[in-house]
C-alpha cells in the first residue's frame, strides 16, 4: 500500500544567497512543491548538527541546508564550515538508520531562484520515495523508516 503522507522538509536558508533565491523563485512564480519549511539563517555555517537532529527528532522528515557558493558566503569561509559539518553529520545519521538523502546541503546564488525550485522539487520526490521518518523506530529500535529495507545496512 502506498503511503500518502506528505513530507516535511524544514529548510535552512542563508539570508544572502538561499533565501533570496527563494523569494527570486517566488516573485517569478516558479511552482514548487509546498514541502519545505524555510528558516532563514544568516550564514549556513549557523546550522548546527545538533539543531538537524533536533528537527528531525521533532518530526521532519528532512533538513535542507542551503548556503551561498563557495567564495561567495558573506562570512568568508562559513559555507565551508558548513559542509564539513555536512559530511560528518550524514556519516554520523547513516550510522543510526537515517539516510542521506534527509539531511541535504547545496549552493545557490541569489538569482538561482529556479535551480533553488528544482533542488526543493528533487528533494521531495527522493523524500517521498523513502516515506516518512519514524524517529524513535528508526533510531531507538534500529526498525527504519516505512520504506521497506531502509534504516538497515547502508
Ligand atoms: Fe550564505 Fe555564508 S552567508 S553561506
Amino acid at each position: 500500500m502506498k503511503s500518502s503522507h506528505e513530507p516535511v522538509i524544514v529548510g535552512f536558508l542563508c539570508h544572502w544567497c538561499a533565501y533570496r533565491a527563494a523569494d527570486v523563485a517566488g516573485m517569478a512564480r516558479t511552482s514548487y512543491a509546498a514541502n519545505l519549511r524555510p528558516v532563514m539563517v544568516m550564514c549556513s555555517s549557523r546550522v548546527d548538527p545538533e539543531v538537524v537532529v533536533k528537527t528531525l527528532r521533532g518530526g521532519a522528515d528532512g533538513v535542507l541546508i542551503v548556503g551561498c557558493h563557495p567564495g561567495s558566503c558573506h562570512y568568508v569561509d562559513g559555507n565551508v564550515k558548513a559542509l564539513r559539518r555536512h559530511t560528518l553529520l550524514s556519516e554520523l545519521l547513516g550510522q543510526m538508520g537515517i539516510e542521506r538523502e534527509r539531511v541535504q546541503l547545496f549552493w545557490t546564488a541569489a538569482s538561482e531562484g529556479a535551480f533553488f525550485a528544482s533542488a526543493v522539487d528533487r528533494m521531495t520526490k527522493e523524500l517521498r520515495a523513502l516515506g516518512q521518518l519514524r524517529w524513535s523506530e528508526t533510531v531507538l529500535h534500529g526498525k527504519g523508516t516505512d520504506r521497506p529495507g531502509a534504516g538497515t545496512d547502508r
